[in-house]
């Protein structure tokens, strides 16, 4: 019905360690698109160079990251949508949730530097879920490492097959440019942050091209290319959609280098909008009618605007302003007057947007992380799941008079994916899960801001949360009964076990071998 529509659309993220230079590709990308005109027009919308408690400068930036959450840019006959994901890593949460919502993933590794913690750990989520990836190897103006033990350390620490399909010619001062191997062609370096390089067709084995990079470095591009041949397998697309196989490219982000060969190769290998699985059934992107799902919310921080933005991931069909749509988790119609797309940096009211796309819907609280919205049909999507968070506190009252406001604000701000909370079994107090310690002070912040309410954080000494389940019905209830000082319940009323340490989990495991443990909410 949209297939023409619907096939061009090429929706994913970039994610990196902060600093790799996401935001600089980013950039780039939207240049070629003709989306911006000029570099240094993206803001980014980094919290890493803020002390932690710095709250307010966090505030500012938040308020930027609305406009450059989602970007969408036409190229030769593509529609891109670029998903931002927060470089803090006290936001990594929101990042797994962003991943939900796209069909690739683009890794961005510093050369100098290689895999680092916050690029390992998201990777674990595409693999989880089978998503394809490219890397950039960035910033190869600089001293870096050996482009082939950088990828033997990427196959090795992201476990991930990879495939080199441009190469290096020389890094830092003797940077000379890239050769690309997906389409056989050369780009000479010439350092330029605002103009790309021309890409000249030339044979390697040519005197030309000993002229234009000297004999040296010839002899070595020859050489390694010929070893690339020899080690890595030729490149097949299926296995590259099958998340198989990583495509690898060089180049330099900051200086408009190798960016356009990451774009070309990536707009005709990566996949169009794909299946979504819903508790029901599979969700094919072609079908006529209307389905998606919130995959994140992003409150407004004024306290005079309560309202929020519900980013909703278009599964299927298409989605058309005024028109009434089922929201599957309150049962209730609802039809949107103002959607928004977002086009480079800026939001527009659109009529209407296809599979793939990203819309923002203007919301006032009925909106949870995870709600699906369709033409009718009941479907819940799954694939938002939440992982066991890092830091625990309990979370008290701490102004009697405003018990509600305390307790409405909890409820939305953990339907908003802030943290999750969990309340324990044997006492009723409810504790707060998080990934990193600035998400403590968010919710502090935007109790007492927007809901009149003050909390007051306790300390506990907490290893894992993890959720259980057994095909055992009476050795779930024993494990419970047993365990009962350690259990608590997640916000859907699910089984959650509290490790006070790793021994214990482990003793709990090896006590209980007939009790599932998970690290996330799905399984
Ligand atoms: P991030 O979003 O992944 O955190 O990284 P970002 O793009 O902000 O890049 C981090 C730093 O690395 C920036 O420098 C940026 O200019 C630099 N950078 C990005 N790509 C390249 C590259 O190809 N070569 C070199 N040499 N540097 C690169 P900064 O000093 O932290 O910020 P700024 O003041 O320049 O914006």
């Amino acid at each position: 019905m949209y297939e023409n529509e619907i096939n061009r659309r090429r929706t994913f993220a970039i994610i990196s360690h902060p600093d790799a230079g996401k935001t600089t590709l980013t950039e780039k990308l939207l240049l070629f698109g003709g989306a911006i005109h000029v570099a240094g027009a993206v803001k980014s919308n980094k919290i890493k160079k803020t002390a932690t408690s710095d709250w307010m400068e966090i505030e500012k930036q938040r308020g930027i990251s609305v406009a450059t959450s989602v970007m969408g840019f036409e190229y030769r006959d593509f529609k891109i949508n670029i998903l931002d994901t927060p470089g803090h890593q006290d936001f990594a949460e929101d990042t797994f949730r962003t991943l939900t919502a796209v069909d690739s993933v683009i890794i961005v590794v510093d050369s100098a530097k290689g895999v680092e913690a916050q690029t390992r750990k998201l990777m674990q989520v595409c693999t989880m879920r089978k998503t394809p990836v490219m890397i950039f190897v960035n910033k190869m103006d600089r001293e870096g490492k050996n482009p082939f033990d950088l990828l033997d350390e990427l196959e090795a620490e992201l476990g991930i097959k990879v495939r080199p399909l441009s190469w290096p010619i020389n890094s830092g001062i003797k940077f000379k440019g890239v050769y690309n191997i997906y389409q056989d062609k050369l780009n000479l370096y010439t350092p330029n942050k605002q103009k790309v390089s021309e890409t000249i067709a030339v044979d390697i084995h040519s005197a030309d091209f000993d002229n234009m990079v000297g004999e040296d470095d010839a002899e070595q591009l020859r050489n390694d290319i010929e070893l690339i041949d020899g080690v890595y397998d030729p490149f097949d697309v299926k296995d590259y959609l099958a998340a198989d196989v990583a495509p690898v490219f060089f180049g330099s982000a900051l200086n408009t280098f190798g960016v356009k060969e990451l774009l070309d190769c990536f707009v005709d290998i990566a996949p169009a909008p794909l299946p979504v699985d819903a508790v029901e059934r599979t969700v094919d992107p072609h079908e006529e009618p209307f389905t998606g799902f919130v995959f994140k919310i992003h409150a407004n921080m004024d306290p005079n605007h309560r309202s929020c933005i519900a980013f909703v991931k278009i599964c299927s069909g298409k989605f058309e302003r005024n028109v009434n749509y089922k929201h599957m988790r309150l049962g209730k119609q609802f039809r949107f007057s103002a959607p928004t797309a977002f086009m480079a940096q800026k939001k527009e009211t659109v009529d209407e947007a296809f599979a793939g796309d990203i819309i923002g819907l203007p919301d006032t609280g009925n909106f949870k992380i995870g709600d699906t919205l369709t033409s009718g049909e009941n479907l819940h999507f799954k694939g938002l799941p939440s992982f066991s968070p890092e830091m625990f506190k309990y979370i008290e009252n701490a102004d009697p008079m405003k018990t509600k406001q305390l307790q409405k604000g909890i409820d939305q701000l953990m339907g908003e994916g802030v943290a999750q909370v969990f309340t324990h079994q044997n006492n009723n107090r409810k504790i707060i899960g998080t990934v990193g310690q600035l998400q403590f002070e968010v919710i502090e912040y935007r109790l007492l801001h927007e809901y009149g309410a003050q909390c007051r954080w306790e300390p506990m000494s907490l290893f894992k949360a993890c959720w259980i389940e057994s095909d055992d019905p009476a050795e779930l209830e024993n494990f419970k009964r047993r365990k009962f000082q350690y259990m608590a319940k997640d916000k859907d009323d699910r089984d959650v076990f509290l490790a006070e340490s790793g021994y214990l989990l482990q003793m709990a495991q090896s006590d209980f071998p007939k009790i599932r443990f998970h690290f996330t909410s799905e399984f």
